[in-house]
């Protein structure tokens, strides 16, 4: 199944079935983005349901399409949200988790523990335990400390643990240093050279159940090949049932850039496991970025504009709800929601005490005026998840909209809950 694109105005950035309406104003999901920012305030993370929906169909169908026996993972860093776990469990996905916090979420999401995949690259005696008393499907070792660590922890009595060793296959995508690790180099897995010791080691355990290697090169990889050479440089470490593949998709946020399609994406990376390893290996892929990244737009308020050597217009917002471009430099584009189209170059800003709080550098707004409505594509990876009170700032609500219908699924912090942990 192919992902439909959205309404002929608006680009393939957009939530699918976003569109400007008759009166120039944008909808996400059947609902009026300025009566949203209305009904729920803003900042607000709205997400387009149906988006989240078609996209994980997607992935499935151009996997399983390809090979008999495939598993598809959520890679729940990217919007660790109790909702969109919901919604992703009913589409029959698994999901990967990095962390216990991230674990429990994803039990609470309605994920059944079998489905789940524990990573991470300094998991703690207590998240293994944690993993093991919740009958966590499969654990991802790391290294030769945790997998220490894990044996120590593993009941006889029990049935064997399925495992993966990670490894580096030192093969480097091109995308951003903070979020490439296929490298030899990397704080992540374990080099190819260590690796087939380690293998003897889990194989050699009769209380784990060593299913094959897994790998992740990076994220935001809009290049197929070093996923096929990744494939073809794991291959040396020999036969095993499954092959977990990780995620990297790149997806689009600006509406001029292009990124190769779900279907080319599993076409590529079946074909090399096909190439290298067979066509009887159970293959399992964690998209994260690519499920969600496109479903979600936030909403700001504009507070004030100021005219000096640029045009700096700032929202109600920033780095507490979106990290993205002051970690990476990452672009986005802005549009005022109800008047669309460019005129005013400058800058959208945020509001917290650091000049690094740049939203969109360069944007162009049309005529923009305290009070409006901007939006933002594209913020479903990384924003709610990477949120924070910086400068005391709530985090912003999560609003889910479906064929006209908007329902609040994480409310807005308050000040209140800013002192919740204290003692
Ligand atoms: C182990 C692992 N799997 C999958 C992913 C998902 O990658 P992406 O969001 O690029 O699809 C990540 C992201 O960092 C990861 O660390």
């Amino acid at each position: 199944m192919s992902v439909p694109t959205p309404h002929s105005e608006l680009s393939h950035v957009w939530p699918i079935g976003s569109e400007i309406d008759g009166a120039g104003r944008l909808r996400i999901g059947g609902c009026d983005a300025i009566e949203l920012a209305r009904e729920f305030g803003t900042p607000a993370y709205i997400v387009a349901e149906d988006d989240l929906r078609a996209r994980a169909q997607a992935f499935v169908a151009a996997f399983s399409s390809r090979n008999a026996d495939c598993e598809l993972l959520f890679a729940s860093k990217a919007f660790p949200c109790t909702a969109v776990y919901r919604v992703l469990a009913e589409e029959g996905i698994g999901c990967d988790v990095a962390s216990g916090g991230e674990l429990v979420s994803a039990l609470r999401g309605g994920f059944a523990p079998e489905r789940l995949v524990l990573h991470g690259n300094a998991k703690s005696e207590a998240e293994l335990a944690l993993a093991l008393r919740e009958h966590v499907g499969t654990i991802v070792v790391d290294g030769a400390d945790e997998l220490e660590r894990l044996e120590r922890q593993l009941d006889g009595g029990k049935a064997p643990q399925r495992v993966f060793l990670r490894v580096t296959p030192n093969v480097r995508g091109e995308t951003h240093d903070g979020i490439s690790t296929g490298q030899a180099d990397s704080k992540f897995g374990v080099e190819l050279a260590d690796a087939p010791a380690l293998l003897d080691r889990m194989r050699g355990n009769d209380r784990l159940d060593l299913r094959g290697v897994h790998m992740h090169i990076g994220s935001q990889l809009r290049d197929l090949t070093p996923f096929r050479r990744a494939v073809e440089a794991v291959a040396g470490l020999g036969a095993f049932p499954e092959i977990d593949l990780g995620g990297g998709l790149g997806v689009a946020y600006t509406s001029d850039m292009d990124v190769p399609s779900i279907d080319d994406y599993a076409a590529a990376k079946v074909g090399a496991v096909h190439e290298h390893l067979g066509s009887d290996v159970r293959i399992i892929d964690e998209p994260g970025r690519a499920l969600v990244a496109n479903s979600c737009v936030t909403l700001y308020t504009v507070e004030t504009i100021k005219r000096n050597v640029s045009t700096w217009v700032a929202v109600d917002g920033g780095m507490s709800d979106n990290m993205r471009p002051m970690l990476y430099g990452a672009r986005y584009e802005a549009h005022v929601a109800d008047r669309f189209g460019g005129g005013t170059p400058c800058h959208v800003v945020g509001k917290h005490c650091e000049s690094s709080d740049v939203i969109v550098r360069d944007a162009e707004l049309a005529d923009p005026r305290v009070g409006d409505v901007v939006v933002t594509p594209v913020t479903g990876a990384y924003g709610f998840s990477m949120a924070n009170n910086y400068n005391g700032i709530p985090r912003p609500p999560v609003v889910f909209c479906r064929d006209g219908d908007a329902r609040v699924v994480v409310r807005r912090e308050t000040h209140d809950d800013l002192f919740a942990r204290d003692v």
